[in-house]
């Protein structure tokens, strides 16, 4: 998704340093490399083979990832990249897939979706759970606890607690970030830390250690305080949705227990959330609970349903304690979605002991563990082209979160995922990178997909803290359940209730179309489009997208299709590839591209045929072509907005067509014609790359036999919009921006739904990406890898394939199969300066699946008819306006 447009904070230029400087180790090994390659004889196995036998002698057993060469990829990966300008990255510590996620807590509206923000607003407070990339409300960031080193005239009851007034400048450019652990200094002089196991945080909190302590009080009034820190833990969230909730604080142990009922960030109803607070590190004071800036030492416990009257918004307990014998305060936060005894033993189990550096050990190892599956050669590829390629795989491993044993909706065996966040955004290349990199996870995905929709009628298509989220288009879990099944993702998935859940998107409609399932299904069955006009007898949801939601559906009944074929149903495979070829009903092939110039001209552009949207009669209906893009009323398409097109124009929509490239490259006028057009979308400003809807646009040279273009725009893209800078994001990251840029880097792309892989060449020498067989490695080589190509923005330099040879056969299509992915081999390219014929060829390009062959011709008939020259007609204003009611310019043709 894309989050909506919030305020100046888009434009503030974030300070941003790194804690840890790693750069000269870095260089010099970089330097050996560089040096080696011009003295050691290059062989067949290829420099980067040549380099890890001379680095690691006769032990070296192929791999060069972070054991093999005492390189920490870790060191490469920056949670700071997307906290700015509207990523919305969740930086702070987390395991893979993990429930809890600790961070601190930044007042910057519309920006902290998770929690943290790279910019100067004022620290909060430090919770345990968030969501990651998310364009929604902001999420989570529950029940933070906040430090303040003393208290004026040491009295506790002149602290300041309130979430309002208690925020904290950090000391600018100390956030420090990496897999596992967040910190950041305080300038109240509290520095805080973070590292987390599956359920549970840890913080240390360190003081100076001097007899007074100079900080701001209220924010604004400075004040010198004895050092004797108070700490608090608020029932608050982010976005401030606390309906009912509980808080109890034991004077002697220091522990605090709660709950609280919140609203998720992007959906309906409502969730609750459970915590289990420990010390260590200094005697208690005293204890109390609070509510906004009132604090006393009793009552210890606040219970909405006791009649004890629990105030909305800021209120919980606090503790204070004697200066900490070593001037760090340990607290140790479980959480659960079950209850408050549930989170107690899941910080007890987890984090027994209070070890901060155990616990961050372990959470650096797993994620060393996780991401030791590729390997890359770095020769010559800078350090900030690895840390984007790094970074971005870790993001991709962020969410969905890990929540089983934690499902408080029902019991199941299967497991149980949550923060599906969603699944519009992840269905392109996050979950086919997870099919890849993590199969398991993957399966555990897919399983909890299908559990969902036992218990919930319909499998997600946005889902959140335990809650049905908005859906912006079509049905695309359809999409992940068709993705899984070509890739042969088998373990211990039920396909027949997988095929029943996708059969059900498609053939019943449930009262509340907004949040799962499909909305206008008679006509989609009867006409084969959803009207403009529509008169939904059956459910209810925004009458608005009937373009876009019309293209997915169209794409999710054909997966459909594909799964209803293989598991050996032939009359449904039939009739899903047929509902497959729907989208065509949206082709009109009158419709031009007009659009008012800067100077109030009327231009046309000479591209025709366009997506447009379809009354019941059959009769299409104007949308202007250019709206919701970039360049033209860019925010104007959401759910609500009545406009016929979602986060995306026209133009976008009118190349959603995965399944049946080819016949959608006949109707724009062949491949020469499609390749001018999808030209046109990238250099016009057509194009946006900061919503996951542009990515696959990107490949798409490759269906008209130009794979070389493709090439030339992920460099064109990659790094000048995907990037190691903390605002190295072009939009809200989604857990997929990073997935793009990591695919796009290893030189394949996904078409999602099918056994398709785009291929391009690799920003890296060679990739290697552990295969599922044991001991099987799927390598992709560039044999003359040109470092100069990747920095030279598609401008110059090696990026366009000549040939390639997989297990040293010649392969000359442009695409590869999964199979690669299980069994492994060796990918060869040899690249140069120039497009070459590799892969150009029309038996060389991705299959296509025509599903409406007669329509194909007839439409091809008129097509002939409107190759005539266009003429500019000037007379095409006729003062309608869309639903969305702003649409100015009514442009028709
Ligand atoms: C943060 O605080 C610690 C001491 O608590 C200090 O060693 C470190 O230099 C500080 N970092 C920054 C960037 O201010
Ligand atoms: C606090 O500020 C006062 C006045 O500026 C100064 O004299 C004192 O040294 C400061 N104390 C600390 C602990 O920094
Ligand atoms: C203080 O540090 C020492 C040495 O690391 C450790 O043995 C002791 O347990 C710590 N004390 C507290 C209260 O954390
Ligand atoms: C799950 O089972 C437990 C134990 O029988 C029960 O206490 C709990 O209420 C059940 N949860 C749900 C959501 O049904
Ligand atoms: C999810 O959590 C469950 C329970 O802790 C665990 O068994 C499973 O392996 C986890 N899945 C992944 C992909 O980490
Ligand atoms: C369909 O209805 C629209 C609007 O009422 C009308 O302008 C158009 O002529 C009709 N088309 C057909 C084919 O009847
Ligand atoms: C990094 O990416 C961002 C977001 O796409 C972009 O605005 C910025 O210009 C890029 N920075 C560089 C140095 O290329
Ligand atoms: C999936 O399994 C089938 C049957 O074993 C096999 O024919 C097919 O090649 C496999 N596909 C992939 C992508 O591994």
């Amino acid at each position: 998704m894309q989050s909506r447009p919030s305020n100046s904070l888009r434009n503030m230029v974030p300070l941003h340093f790194r804690g840890v400087p790693r750069r000269s180790r870095l260089l010099a090994v970089a330097f050996f490399c560089a040096c080696l390659i011009f003295l050691l004889p290059r062989t067949d196995l290829g420099v980067a083979s040549t380099l890890g036998f001379f680095f690691f002698g006769p032990d070296f057993s192929g791999g060069y990832g972070s054991k093999a060469s005492g390189v920490d990829i870790l060191q490469f990966i920056d949670p700071l990249i997307g906290t700015t300008n509207g990523g919305h990255v969740f930086p702070g510590a987390t395991l893979p897939y993990g429930m809890a996620k600790a961070v601190a807590d930044t007042r910057s509206p519309g920006e902290n979706a998770a929690g943290f923000v790279s910019d100067d607003a004022p620290i909060i407070g430090f919770s345990h759970l968030h969501d990651s990339g998310t364009g929604g409300a902001a999420s989570l960031g529950n029940f933070p606890l906040f430090v303040h080193p003393g208290c004026p005239a040491d009295d506790f009851a002149k602290c300041d607690y309130s979430v309002n007034t208690r925020g904290t400048d950090r000391v600018q450019g100390s956030a420090f970030a990496s897999p596992g652990y967040f910190s950041v200094n305080m300038t109240n002089s509290v520095r805080a830390e973070m590292t987390t196991t599956e359920h549970t945080a840890l913080y240390r909190f360190t003081f100076p250690g001097t007899e007074t302590v100079n900080v701001t009080v209220s924010e604004d009034v400075a004040a010198e305080v004895p050092y004797s820190p108070l700490l608090l833990l608020d029932l608050v969230d982010l976005s401030n949705s606390r309906s009912a909730g509980r808080i109890q604080v034991y004077p002697e142990s220091g522990r605090i227990v709660g709950d609280g009922a919140f609203a998720p960030s992007f959906g309906q109803g409502r969730y609750t959330a459970y915590f289990c607070a420990d010390f260590r590190g200094a005697a208690i004071r005293n204890s109390g609970t609070f509510s906004t800036n009132v604090a006393k030492t009793e009552p210890k416990v606040l219970d909405s349903a006791s009649g004890v009257p629990l105030g909305y918004g800021s209120t919980g307990a606090w503790l204070h304690f004697e200066r900490p014998a070593n001037d760090s305060l340990l607290a140790r936060v479980g959480l659960s979605f079950i209850s408050s005894e549930q989170a107690c033993q899941n910080a007890e189990r987890e984090v027994p002991d209070f070890s901060f550096g155990a616990v961050e050990d372990r959470a650096r190892d797993i994620w060393r563990e996780k991401l030791s599956v590729i390997e890359v050669d770095a020769t010559g590829v800078s350090e900030e082209l690895q840390t984007t390629f790094w970074s971005g795989l870790y993001r991709s491993l962020l969410s969905p979160q890990n929540y089983t044993g934690e499902n408080q909706l029902w019991n199941s065996t299967e497991p149980y995922f949550d923060s599906f966040y969603c699944i519009w955004d992840s269905f392109r290349a996050q979950h086919p990178l997870l099919t890849i990199i993590d199969p398991e996870a993957q399966t555990q995905m897919v399983r909890a997909l299908i559990d969902i929709y036992r218990h919930e009628e319909k499998l997600p298509d946005c889902r959140m803290s335990f809650s049905k989220g908005f859906t912006q288009g079509g049905s695309n879990a359809d999409i992940v359940i068709a993705d899984a099944f070509v890739k042969n993702l088998t373990e211990n998935i039920d396909w027949k209730t997988a095929y029943e859940a996708v059969v059900s998107d498609a053939e019943e409609e449930p009262q509340q179309w907004g949040i799962h399932g499909r909305g206008n299904l008679e006509s989609w069955h009867k006409l084969g489009w959803i009207p403009y006009d529509d008169h939904d007898t059956i459910g209810s949801g925004p009458m608005s997208r009937t373009i876009s939601r019309g293209v997915e559906y169209a794409y999710d009944d054909f997966c459909i299709a594909l799964l209803a074929d293989g598991l050996g149903r032939p009359e449904d495979a039939a009739k899903y590839y047929r509902r497959g070829g729907n989208w065509v009903n949206y082709w009109n092939p009158d419709q031009r591209d007009v659009y008012r110039d800067e100077a109030g001209e009327v231009v046309q552009t000479s591209f025709a045929g366009f997506m447009q949207p379809r009354l019941l009669n059959g009769s299409f209906r104007y949308h202007n072509t250019r709206t919701c893009s970039p360049i033209y009323n860019t925010h104007a398409c959401y759910f609500d907005t009545g406009y016929d097109t979602y986060e995306g124009s026209p133009w976008l929509y009118s190349f959603f067509v995965p399944q049946n490239m080819a016949s959608l490259i006949k109707l724009m006028g062949g491949p020469k014609r499609f390749v001018e057009r999808l030209t046109f979308f990238h250099t016009s400003g057509l194009s946006y790359m900061g919503n996951e809807q542009g990515f696959l646009p990107t490949y798409q040279f490759h269906h008209a036999g130009r794979p070389g273009l493709s090439s030339f725009w992920l460099h064109s893209y990659i790094p000048s919009l995907f990037n190691a800078t903390v605002n190295g994001i072009p939009g809200n990251d989604d857990c997929a921006m990073g997935a793009f840029s990591a695919f796009a880097m290893m030189g394949f792309f996904p078409v999602a739904g099918q056994d398709v892989y785009l291929l391009t060449p690799p920003f890296f020498p060679e990739v290697r990406i552990r295969a599922k067989q044991e001991g099987k490695w799927a390598v992709i080589r560039i044999k003359n890898f040109d470092p100069a190509a990747n920095a030279a923005g598609g401008r110059a330099g090696a990026i366009y394939i000549q040939s390639a040879r997989l297990d040293g056969r010649r392969y000359s299509r442009n695409w590869i199969s999964h199979d690669f992915f299980v069994t492994g081999g060796v990918l060869e390219f040899v690249v140069g300066e120039r497009e070459s014929s590799w892969g150009t060829r029309p038996d060389e390009v991705p299959p296509s699946y025509p599903t409406w062959e007669d329509k194909e011709e007839e439409t091809n008939g008129r097509k002939e008819a409107e190759d005539a020259v266009p003429t500019l007609d000037r007379d095409i204003f006729d003062g309608g306006r869309g639903r969305g009611g702003d649409e100015g310019d009514d442009l028709r043709h």
